[in-house]
């Protein structure tokens, strides 16, 4: 069983980051696939702190490669900065491969992100802010450039040329000045020395990789309800951060996944705008805030915080085919009274289990709660699943029950350490 994907089973921020850390001692590849840095992934291994936004967190284990998939898009003085600062925080890195297919996020992409997001008015969609969206559009329109391109001198002039020749005329739409080449030129290029010794041929090393034997893992980022096609549209991302995107971002095929891990917290969170039933806009939703220091790592926006959702998780399950639940942060919901679960949706056509088909239905969404008993006392130092306060075990047999996905690991609190591997058959089998 060489490959597991990991997969935001919500609206991101689910901690993968600290799963992806926690596996990928025993995995000889780490691979992104879908975003950019919109992601925000902290590691803490004792008294550091890591913040990865485009290199994989695999990084951190010496003995691992870790590849930026093809369907990323990479904001090169971004990365060359992500790796100086983990290079200055640890000596010992794994290799890291960046796809000659992924996407080059400039500055006129980060540009036209908050022009358009300012023209949207009140229907904005609440983007990061980093050219995600617009980086995405011109690869779908067939004028973005590639790492590949990017890193040849020659060709990179050229296409840089003709490309800004067309947003310079979107830019004077927008009544913005406009980007001068020599200047844009000149720095980028400098990026492009930097990160050409790392662009090599990812797709065929991994298809070797997993022929090999060898074990791989897929770093999600995002969540599923983010996803371009199967997410809250428009209210989404530009990618495809669903377990089958592992496949689209990285060239290897269907058959060659073979578990998919689902991250969710035991709670919702959601940052940006969009439709969030079981958001709670009251003291509770800002206890969870505050236990959970629930900030955006990227923008430092306050998230939206609700109850579990259960309608939403077993879409998820579904879509993602999913083998086993990473539940984290449960933790945070230690001292609550009591703890409630959604398991249906109220719309004035009925009682309905299944996620709304338009935005009007979601607008309209009630949830159908099922409230269990609180439990108290820290869950930090819980190693073992017997461990666990039993009002714990009884609120995630029922996630379980109803999901119809194992619970496969539960994570107790941001460290490595802090983590309680449930059912290690439904890791690597
Ligand atoms: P974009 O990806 O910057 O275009 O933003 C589109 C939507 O996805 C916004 O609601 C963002 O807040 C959300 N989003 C993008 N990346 C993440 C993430 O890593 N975690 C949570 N939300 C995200």
């Amino acid at each position: 069983m060489p490959s597991l994907v990991i997969v935001g089973a919500q609206w991101g921020d689910e901690a993968k980051g600290k799963m992806i850390d926690v596996l990928g001692g025993d995995a000889s590849y780490v691979v992104r696939w879908s975003g950019g840095n919109n992601a925000g992934h902290t590691v803490i291994i004792g008294d550091q702190t890591f913040k990865f936004q485009l290199i994989p967190a695999g990084i951190l284990h010496p003995g691992t490669v870790s590849i930026i998939g093809g369907g990323m898009v990479v904001c090169p003085k971004h990365l060359i900065e992500e790796i100086d600062r983990t290079r200055e925080q640890r000596a010992e890195l794994g290799e890291l491969i960046v796809s000659p297919a992924a996407h080059v996020v400039f500055p006129y992409h980060r540009l036209l992100d908050a022009l358009e997001e300012e023209a949207r008015g009140e229907n904005k969609i609440g983007t990061t802010s980093r050219g995600i969206g617009p980086a995405y559009t011109d690869k779908v329109s067939r004028i973005g450039i590639r790492m590949g391109e990017f890193v040849d001198p020659d060709i990179f002039a050229k296409r840089l040329r003709d490309v800004l020749a067309v947003k310079n005329r979107l830019l004077r739409m927008f009544d913005h000045a406009e980007i001068e080449f020599d200047a844009l030129h000149a720095e980028y290029a400098a990026y492009a020395e930097k990160i050409r010794p790392y662009v090599k041929d990812a797709e065929s090393r991994l298809f070797s990789a997993y022929q090999a034997g060898e074990r791989i893992l897929f770093e999600g980022a995002q969540g599923t309800f983010l996803d371009l096609d199967h997410g809250t549209y428009p209210y989404v991302t530009s990618s495809h951060p669903i377990a089958g995107g592992a496949c689209l971002g990285t060239g290897l095929g269907p058959r060659h996944i073979d578990r998919v891990l689902g991250v969710a917290k035991a709670y919702t969170t959601r940052v940006g705008e969009g439709p969030f039933p079981t958001e709670l806009n009251d003291s509770i939703g800002q206890a969870i805030r505050d236990a959970g220091h629930e900030y955006g790592t990227v923008t430092g926006r306050p998230r939206r915080c609700g109850w579990l959702d259960l309608v939403a998780l077993r879409h998820s399950a579904a879509i993602n085919s999913l083998s086993g639940w990473v539940m984290t942060r449960l933790d945070v919901l230690s001292g609550l009274e009591e703890i409630r679960v959604a398991t249906a949706y109220k719309l004035p056509s009925g009682e309905t289990k299944s996620l709304p088909g338009s935005m009007a239905e979601w607008a309209q969404a009630e949830p159908v709660y099922q409230t269990f008993k609180g439990w108290s006392g820290n869950l930090r130092p819980c190693r073992q699943w017997d461990e666990l306060p039993a009002e714990a075990r009884t609120f995630l047999e029922f996630v379980a029950e109803e999901t119809g996905v194992p619970i496969a690991v539960v994570s107790v609190g941001p460290d490595r350490a802090e983590t309680i591997i449930v059912r290690p058959d439904a890791l690597w089998g």
